[in-house]
């Protein structure tokens, strides 16, 4: 029922290159390889994205020029910070709720590689968990399977999410961004939100299996919100209030599941070195506290859809196009 990483013997990311028909065969499996020990530099760690990419289908680059590549890095001092602000930063306390990643992009990330690249806090400290969408899909009940399968969702940002708040006065806005994200704009405030409509249940792009593609009620992020997904659309016109009463209730019921649920979690202890290849399009995943702002470095290459990009200027774009409605042009 929980994911377990994929381990090859003697394999780390400086020599994986020799490997990489097998190590996409067992990724499509198992939806994580783990390489242990490693010393790969940041260009050897893009070269076997690069090449793992080709294989399947990923994107690992920009194809307009001046941009940078699909890299970052991340020490989530944002939310270890509010963790500790509310005293829940304990090895078992979640810091980084579970959630999908980029789920309101268009072409959302496929995968990644996630590389250790600092970690000086203890090993049971700063562990990621994952759960694997395909069992959470498992789990729900056959109604609100069809339920969901004549929904349309966006994430939203918890101060749009009021009770008041009527969805339809949302805007959409094309931004002309990089990976290709709606604006959302809240008639009464200044601040947009990147979203996308999107199918709750969703096929797997390389294995076609059906996924649960919901973020579980919440999300903090780096900016400090608090997103979490919305019924937009249900069987094609605006849903009622008992339909968007449903919704909710299943984002409940998913978060209560994964928020405790040993069962189908796996938490990966990580050491400095440690490597993972992520299908972060089947997988939700968290961050458990424990550590220091400082302590715990990641370095991440996504592999994005094989899609052509456009020229990231969301800024102007913002202010050239017109509001469209939410209801019509999507999709
Ligand atoms: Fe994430």
């Amino acid at each position: 029922m929980k994911p377990e990483p994929y381990r090859f013997n003697g394999l780390n990311l400086t020599n994986a290159q020799t490997k990489i028909d097998e190590i996409a065969d067992k990724f499509s499996k198992h939806k994580l390889i783990e390489f242990n020990g490693c010393d790969a530099s940041n260009q050897e760690r893009y070269d076997f994205m690069l090449k793992i990419g080709s294989r399947l289908n990923w994107k690992v680059d920009f194809d307009v020029p001046g941009q940078v590549q699909f890299t970052y890095e991340e020490d989530h001092h944002l939310s270890v910070e509010a963790a500790q602000q509310a005293e829940k930063n304990n090895d078992n306390d979640i810091v980084v709720a579970w959630h999908l990643e980029h789920p309101y992009g268009r072409h959302p990330q496929l995968g990644a590689l996630w590389y250790m690249d600092k970690k000086i806090c203890p090993k049971e400290c700063g562990t990621t968990g994952f759960i694997d969408t395909r069992v959470l899909l498992q789990m729900l009940d056959t109604d609100d399977y069809d339920f969901l399968s004549q929904s349309e969702i966006a994430q939203m940002a918890l101060y749009f999410d009021n009770e008041n708040d009527d969805i339809e006065t949302f805007s959409a806005i094309e931004t002309g961004s990089n990976r290709d994200f709606i604006t959302i704009k809240h008639p009464n405030q200044q601040t947009v939100y990147p979203s996308y409509l999107r199918k709750p249940i969703n096929p797997h792009y390389i294995t076609g299996e059906e996924l649960l593609r919901i973020n579980p009620k919440g999300h903090y992020t780096k900016n400090g919100y608090r997103g979490h997904d919305r019924l937009v659309r249900f069987d094609g016109r605006k849903p009622t209030d008992l339909e968007q009463q449903r919704f909710n209730s299943i984002n409940e019921w998913l978060y209560s599941n994964v928020q405790n649920n040993e069962d189908i979690a796996y938490f990966k202890h990580w050491d400095e070195g440690d490597a993972l290849l992520v299908d972060v399009y089947s997988l939700i995943h968290c961050v458990r506290g424990g550590f220091n702002i400082g302590e715990r470095y990641l370095k991440g290459i996504w592999g994005f859809p094989n899609v052509p990009d456009l020229p990231r200027e969301p800024e102007q774009a913002d202010q050239t196009e017109s509001p469209r409605s939410f209801w019509t042009d999507q999709i």
